[in-house]
């Protein structure tokens, strides 16, 4: 029989610390419902008392995802509790996450206190949050940092004021991984009451270590792990929740289960990662773009004759369709009809000789070749059919300004056909999108309409995101471009292709 490891994510409160990397509550959603999907027990929502946008978020995050259980983090602080308490309000179910500094380091520079006081003040943060939810987890910042003997004491006294779970934060990724597992086994032995709690791992990469000491605590009894999505984080990051998921799920003799689903690893690391503007590098385990793409003309002999020649993960398992092999100009025959064959073309021993010659000539100048450069060479233009948006906008005018009514003219490519249309609205925008209304088949609400600068100049890029809802379903768009009108109808029809 397998433990279950519960997964807490905190992709949207120690993630989204990195800056530049912000989310407003519409992404917020969007994401914390894609974590939804993907099956995690815990979400970290926010840290409600930082800012009202933060706090607004956790209410917003609690009233839109119902699986998991949604947490909100606090000082030992009784303010913090309270105001966390209040965001928490619409939770189905709920966790308050309190902490505070255990190491020396922080017992005497940032709080210039003593061990003892910091106990006490742990317990009665423990206390206090008890008095608005049963689950409480807590956190001993720094524990990497701080001596077993006085972790062992602190962690046995908030167990006893109610602590649920207790989490064991290398929140400075010093640790290594001998040291890490044999603090979470100091405290398995050593606390009296530690069966009444889970032990939680939450490690940061700072020497590049966060999984592999995410992992030992788990071999040496935590039985939660916090992570994020594509592990991004503060610094050098937290653990990547895929990663610790596909090791578990790879190494089965660890007898750990997770609940992830993890078809749907890859759709949501792309999710994170575009409305972070985060980029996964490309050799990032598990979901880089590289990761289950074999150039070498040895290796993609050896795939095709059998996968787990080179791979020890189906790249199925983790929602990618086909194992991406890169076509480069080490490529062989094989790999390039190989290629062929899944986009749809089957081609004979001599037009296959025709391609790659041309496929060589392109690859010396090219690293990578790309599906549409496939497509030109098989003489097909490319986005011919597959994936292609149905709408498309093609043209757009606009005429507003102080003493004009609002007039927009939007021409919309569907498939292949230019339909225009124009209307007036109370603004650019709002004429823009009453045409685009009139111009397709689909009745939609605007649920969300958000626009944001990304710096601070008139010439910047202005981000459009807006929520459709159509037959009780919300879509998401999103574009961005200097004229803030063409970025909001580029994003509505964003939208509108996902209802196609
Ligand atoms: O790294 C850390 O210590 C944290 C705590 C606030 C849980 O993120
Ligand atoms: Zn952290």
């Amino acid at each position: 029989m397998s433990d279950k490891l519960f997964i807490f994510d905190t992709t949207l409160r120690d993630g989204e610390q990195v800056p530049g990397c912000q989310l407003n509550t519409v992404e917020k959603i969007e994401v914390a419902k894609a974590l939804e999907l993907l099956g995690v027990d815990i979400l970290e929502a926010g840290f409600p008392v930082s800012s009202p946008g933060d706090f607004q978020s956790v209410v917003e995050l609690s009233k839109a995802v119902r699986k998991p259980v949604i947490c909100a983090l606090t000082r030992s602080v009784e303010k913090d509790i309270d105001v966390a308490a209040e965001a928490l309000k619409y939770a189905k179910r709920k966790r308050i996450h309190t902490g505070i500094g255990t190491s020396d380091l922080h017992i005497k520079y940032k709080f210039n206190s003593n061990r003892e006081e910091i106990i006490e003040r742990a317990i009665s943060a423990v206390k206090y949050a008890k008095k608005y939810v049963e689950d409480v987890e807590f956190y001993a910042e720094d524990a990497g940092r701080t001596e077993n003997e006085y972790l062992a004491r602190v962690i046995e006294a908030v167990i006893k004021a109610g602590a649920t779970v207790v989490n064991i934060p290398d929140t400075t990724g010093y640790c290594l991984p001998d040291e890490y597992g044999a603090k979470i086994r100091f405290l398995k032995e050593n606390v009296k009451n530690i069966d009444k709690a889970i032990i939680s791992t939450h490690c940061h990469n700072d020497l590049g270590m966060a999984t592999a000491n995410s992992v030992i605590g788990i071999i040496n009894g935590a039985r939660q792990v916090e992570v994020t999505i594509n592990g991004i984080g503060e610094r050098a990051g937290n653990t990547s929740l895929e990663e610790v998921v596909m090791i578990m799920r790879s190494r089965k003799h660890l007898g750990i289960e997770t609940g992830i689903n993890t078809r749907n690893i890859f759709k949501t690391s792309r999710l994170v990662s575009s409305l972070m503007n985060m980029p996964v590098q490309p050799n990032k385990s598990i979901v880089g773009r590289n990761a289950f793409a074999h150039s070498s003309g040895i290796h993609q002999d050896g795939v095709l004759k059998n996968r787990e020649n080179y791979e020890i993960i189906d790249p199925v398992e983790v929602g990618i369709d086909e194992s991406s092999i890169a076509l480069t100009a080490r490529s062989g025959r094989a790999a390039l009809k190989h290629r062929l064959s899944i986009l749809g073309y089957e081609l004979s021993q001599e037009q296959l000789d025709e391609v790659y010659k041309k496929f060589l000539e392109v690859a010396d100048k090219k690293k990578d070749i790309k599906d549409d450069d496939l497509e030109v060479l098989v003489g097909i233009s490319s986005g011919n059919g597959r994936n292609r948006k149905r709408l498309k906008l093609e043209r757009l005018q606009v005429l507003c300004g102080s003493s004009t009514i609002p007039v927009a003219t939007v021409s919309l490519d569907y498939e292949g056909e230019t339909l225009t249309k124009t209307s007036v609205g109370t603004g650019p925008v709002d004429a823009s999108f009453n045409a685009v209304k009139e111009l397709v088949h689909h009745k939609f609400k605007l649920e969300e309409y958000l626009v944001q600068a990304i710096t601070k100049g008139s010439d910047d890029l202005g981000k459009v995101h807006v929520q459709i809802e159509n037959r009780g379903k919300y879509y998401y768009g999103y574009s961005g471009n200097t004229d803030i009108v063409t970025a909001s109808v580029e994003a509505l029809i964003d939208a509108l292709n996902r209802i196609v």
